[in-house]
């Protein structure tokens, strides 16, 4: 009600600015796109949507920050482990004071007032809640409602918008203008969720899990549990002792329902009923327990990456906001790509979680490649705090988020209509841990839904990768795939784990589900108690991992050999001996890894 009223008053305030011509310096295009394809322009926009801004403004000393984040993270250098402070992280992206007064003096032009504006903690994000009519003002852009043909989603968008020309130089991004993302989990695939047996039959049997000498009980061929994947990596008996933290990001109204994670517990890990975790709403996100709700992305989640690394502190962080929504209402709509107001509120905690796992993603081509740099500059500060994030790597191999292969098409929407392998976002920003999807014992890249990986079109190699990737990429036989993927783009996933048959709480029935929606969170399970090792060795936690794991870590992997990455009508990529993009280094050992990161 309140913000209906405030829109009253402010439109008159608005019109009456409008009137007055007061412009410093002619407006230029900022940022202009071809029509994206698979969506259809529909109608203007209408005058009084509403629709929140959000202006990123350069981070001067952003350079600084990434060289800091890969000395903390590398471990052969002298400052591993000395993590920044939140304080310290917040100098280095923030922006320049001339920066600040500069965009201050725009937004002042149309009447908005510092009450008016929501800043990030470093004050590089500004969003600001405007209507439609003053938006395309300030932008000097015309908005329509655009629908996606396949899946109806309607968004407010445009495809070009421009800013006064002394103003390039001091905003870097505005969104929601350009960004034609729909924001999906990867657990998209419908045909991964079934219904499971009551119980799961085991006569004790033992299978072997390969050259490890590893066994694993017989059932975990078929069913993943918890104490599978306790088995499989190597870390049965091995228990959080309290003193590392967890996290899980939920989206698109996804809650974890707490009386389904009890029979999980029950279920799976007896030792952990009646704990459950901290709940944060972002935004508004839900929480309302109606087991009728419950998420079966938030429980898979919050089952597997808690129920591994138990007693350890954990929370699920719930953000709000998110297509498909109705743009003839003026309830105001925040349409990025949600994670980075996840983002504004994780870097305001003093003591963010030790390791965040995220199961969700888009195509990285929908998210324009200004506004991806931003936020995977978001989740380098996270890194450079000593904070490790996880994220899936996408379920439809080298091709995009359509989940049926036969209708998967991999064109790119820059106007040019080529055929492009289709790489996930976050996934391929290389600040994340991305990880891979295997299946079955012995483990092999996982078949059935296709483990996402390739090589991102937006981020270069980063040098941790370069040696792994440019030998996967030298041993292809010449020419392969010329032309569908960047054969100097960062190389996804880095790592893998189980994707396949998980035993899953979801509105008290028990079902199986898989997905790399599954494997992040078990990553990040393990990640907590190599964490905890840590910690109990008197040593800081392990934040940013890529640096580590390319290097002394590799010893700690199970190379997974079998299996390809099939999309955009191709077989995809083949795993190979070391790094290969179907499913990154391997999976976790669990002991190898405790002794390597108990070891400096
Ligand atoms: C792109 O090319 C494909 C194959 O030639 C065609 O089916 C599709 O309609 C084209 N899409 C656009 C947006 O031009
Ligand atoms: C596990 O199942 C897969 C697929 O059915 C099969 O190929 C493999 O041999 C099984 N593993 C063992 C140890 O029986
Ligand atoms: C869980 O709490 C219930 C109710 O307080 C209690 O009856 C039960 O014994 C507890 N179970 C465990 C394993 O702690
Ligand atoms: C729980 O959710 C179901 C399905 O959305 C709904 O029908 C039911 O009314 C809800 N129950 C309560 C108590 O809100
Ligand atoms: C993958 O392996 C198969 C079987 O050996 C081979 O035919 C195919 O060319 C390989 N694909 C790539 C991209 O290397």
């Amino acid at each position: 009600m309140r913000l209906l009223l405030d829109f009253v008053v402010f439109s008159f305030l608005v019109s009456s600015t409008f009137a007055a011509p007061a412009k410093e310096c002619a407006y230029k295009i900022k940022e202009e796109i071809a029509s994206p394809p698979g969506w259809t322009k529909r109608s203007k926009a209408p005058a009084g949507h509403l629709i929140s801004l959000r202006i990123g403004m350069p981070q001067e000393n952003f350079h600084q920050l990434e060289k800091q984040l890969y000395e903390v993270s590398d471990p052969a250098h002298e400052r591993y482990g000395q993590h920044l402070s939140k304080e310290e992280v917040e100098a280095l992206v923030a922006p320049h004071p001339i920066s600040l007064s500069a965009v201050n003096d725009w937004l002042n032009g149309f009447d908005l007032k510092e009450e008016d504006l929501v800043r990030s903690p470093a004050k590089d994000w500004i969003t600001v809640t405007v209507p439609v009519k003053m938006a395309e003002k300030m932008l000097d852009t015309t908005y329509h409602i655009w629908k996606h043909t396949a899946s109806g989603d309607q968004l407010v968008r445009t495809t070009s918008y421009s800013l006064p020309s002394n103003l390039h130089a001091h905003i870097e991004v505005i969104q929601p203008t350009t960004i034609f993302g729909r924001f999906r989990p990867d657990k998209s695939m419908i045909s991964i969720i079934e219904d499971a047996p009551a119980t799961v039959v085991s006569d004790g049997s033992q299978i072997s899990a390969g050259d490890s000498g590893i066994t694993v009980d017989a059932s975990c061929n078929t069913t993943i549990t918890v104490s599978c994947l306790k088995q499989l990596y190597n870390a049965v008996g091995v228990v959080g002792s309290g003193a590392s933290s967890i996290g899980i990001t939920g989206y698109l109204g996804q809650f974890a329902n707490i009386q389904d994670l009890q029979s999980f517990y029950a279920d799976q890990v007896p030792a952990a009923v009646n704990s459950s975790f901290t709940f944060e709403s972002i935004n508004g996100g839900l929480n309302s327990q109606n087991l009728s709700q419950a998420g079966g992305e938030a429980n898979l989640d919050t089952q597997f990456a808690f129920g591994i690394s138990s007693p350890t502190p954990a929370t699920f962080f719930s953000t709000a906001g998110s297509p498909p929504f109705n743009p003839d209402t003026t309830t105001p709509t925040n349409t990025n790509e949600p994670y980075t107001d996840w983002l504004d509120f994780i870097l305001k905690q003093e003591n963010p979680p030790h390791v965040i796992s995220t199961s969700y993603g888009d195509d990285e081509q929908t998210v324009p490649q200004s506004f991806a740099i931003r936020v995977c500059a978001g989740f380098a500060q996270l890194g450079a705090r000593g904070v490790t994030l996880t994220s899936s790597s996408g379920d439809h191999g080298v091709g995009d988020g359509n989940p049926n292969p036969a209708t998967q098409e991999c064109f790119t929407n820059d106007g040019r209509n080529l055929t492009k392998f289709i790489p996930t976002f976050p996934a391929s920003c290389p600040f994340i841990t991305s990880v891979g999807g295997t299946t079955h014992i012995p483990e092999v890249a996982v078949s059935r839904f296709f483990s996402g990986g390739g090589f991102s079109n937006y981020f270069a190699r980063p040098l941790f990768q370069e040696l792994a990737a440019s030998k996967y990429i030298a041993s292809l036989p010449k020419g392969t795939y010329a032309g569908l993927f960047n054969p100097n783009g960062r190389g996804i996933p880095d790592v893998s784990a189980q994707s396949d048959r998980f035993r899953v709480f979801v509105g008290g029935r028990i079902e199986s589900i898989g997905g790399t929606s599954a494997s992040s969170p078990t990553f990040a399970g393990f990640v907590s108690l190599l964490n905890d090792a840590r910690i109990k060795a008197k040593k800081p936690t392990l934040g940013f991992l890529n640096p580590l794991i390319y290097s002394l870590g590799v010893s700690g992997f199970n190379d997974i050999t079998v299996g390809h990455n099939s999309g955009c009508g191709t077989t995809g990529f083949n795993t190979s001996v070391g790094w290969d993009p179907v499913t990154g280094l391997g999976t976790p050992n669990f002991q190898k890894l405790k002794e390597i990161v108990t070891s400096f």
